[in-house]
């Protein structure tokens, strides 16, 4: 921890709760579809499968499942919630923040700051930053933050983002921080781009594929140098437990990881190898649902936690498009060795419906039609 932690008060995660989408499609489905050689998906992009969301089921569906889960499992309840904030790129009103319907479903109302923050992939982490800002200030007393972090990740037919599809909903209670310390100093980086963009009325995103990774790897170099100052980067990174990153599909995060490597001088077998001992084992849940927009960080987060002995620290690299980043370092509490929120992915990972090439082209036409 850094010397400012130290002598801040201590807050983080108190609860993490996780819900993924009913429906899973493997990315060999897809390839037959789009006339693709397989390897392209799993090797190419390490992608595995892919969730997905039923017509009448979204990214509010699995925000209220998420924080219902998270609330559950806390020892605080419901009436000390003074912020819900959602992050999410899935908002489905441009005016009603999408924490109101979540709110409505637990049934929370009174004085609660309630809204909705977007920055593509990075506006669960710029919630979850307000959450712990707010609570450092004093400004938050007793109260917790429930913060939700969800979305549904779909492009158009044939889109090249495609077989990096996919949904899921991450909603961490920020307060005593039994699971976690989240360092109040981070090292945020954003340069305005079109790298990635939905315009109002449009369904889908546009992207500019080439561009995003090269922005993606710049905001990683950026964010990761300052981490680093102007200590040893090897010893430093080493001494990590787990390395965590916003994940739009697993080899971009190899990509980029090398990237940052270069940088510090490193040659391919030092990044390859802090790569594989790091960061790879903390994608598992990634590779079972595809990219989940702001979810996916925090999914990666909440899996690395999972069985840390109090006192290791890890770091998330988180990055939205359009496009800002920020490095964020997390250090394990109590708690993190039960990894008690892994029950919600392993229940949902085992009671969804895998679908075929055919079911998924009946899905597509199904939302479309529901959206008309
Ligand atoms: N066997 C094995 N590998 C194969 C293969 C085969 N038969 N055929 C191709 N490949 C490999 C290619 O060599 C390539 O690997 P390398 O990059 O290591 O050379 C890989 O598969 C992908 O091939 P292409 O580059 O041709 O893929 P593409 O152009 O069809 O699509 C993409 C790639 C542009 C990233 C696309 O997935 C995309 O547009 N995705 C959406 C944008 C995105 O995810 N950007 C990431 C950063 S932005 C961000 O973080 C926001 C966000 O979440 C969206």
């Amino acid at each position: 921890m850094t010397a400012h932690a130290a002598t801040s008060p201590s807050i983080g995660l108190a609860s993490i709760g996780l819900s993924l989408p009913p429906l899973a499609l493997p990315v060999e489905e897809l390839a037959k579809l789009r006339g693709q050689d397989p390897q392209k998906y799993t090797l190419g992009l390490g992608c595995q499968e892919m969730a997905l969301c039923p017509p009448d089921f979204g990214a509010v569906e699995m925000a209220v499942e998420a924080a219902k889960r998270a609330l559950g499992r806390w020892d605080g309840d419901l009436g000390r919630i003074g912020m819900i904030v959602v992050g999410t790129e899935s908002a489905v009103d441009m005016s009603r923040p999408l924490s109101a319907w979540v709110a409505e479903e637990l049934g929370l109302r009174g004085a609660v700051r309630s809204y909705e923050v977007k920055h593509a992939c990075y506006g669960g982490t710029v919630a979850l930053r307000q959450a712990l800002e707010w609570k450092l200030s004093g400004a938050a007393g007793d109260k917790a933050a429930l913060v939700i972090a969800t979305d549904v990740a779909l492009y158009a037919l044939s889109d090249p983002g495609e077989p990096t599809q996919g949904a899921g909903a991450v909603a961490m209670i920020v307060d005593q921080p039994d699971i976690a310390v989240i360092d109040p100093m981070s090292y945020p980086w954003s340069e305005p781009a079109f790298d990635f963009w939905r315009p109002v009325g449009e369904s889908f995103p546009r992207v500019d594929g080439k561009f995003s990774l090269d922005c993606y790897k710049k905001a990683a170099e950026n964010c990761f140098r300052a981490f680093v100052g102007d200590d040893d980067a090897q010893q430093k990174l080493s001494a990590l437990a787990a390395i965590c990153f916003h994940v739009p599909f697993p080899k971009m995060v190899k990509k980029a990881f090398l990237h940052v490597g270069e940088s510090f001088g490193w040659d391919y077998e030092l990044s390859n190898q802090i790569f594989s001992q790091k960061i790879d084992p903390n994608m598992g849940w990634n590779r079972q649902c595809g990219n989940a927009y702001t979810a996916s960080l925090w999914m990666s987060v909440a899996e690395a936690l999972a069985g840390l002995d109090e006192g290791q620290q890890i770091t998330a690299f988180s990055y939205g498009s359009g496009f800002g980043a920020e490095l964020l370092t997390l250090t394990a509490g109590p708690e993190a060795a039960t990894g008690a929120w892994t029950a919600d992915i392993e229940h949902d990972l085992a009671n969804r419906e895998h679908i075929d090439a055919a079911g998924y082209e009946s899905l597509r036409d199904a939302r479309l039609a529901a959206s008309a």
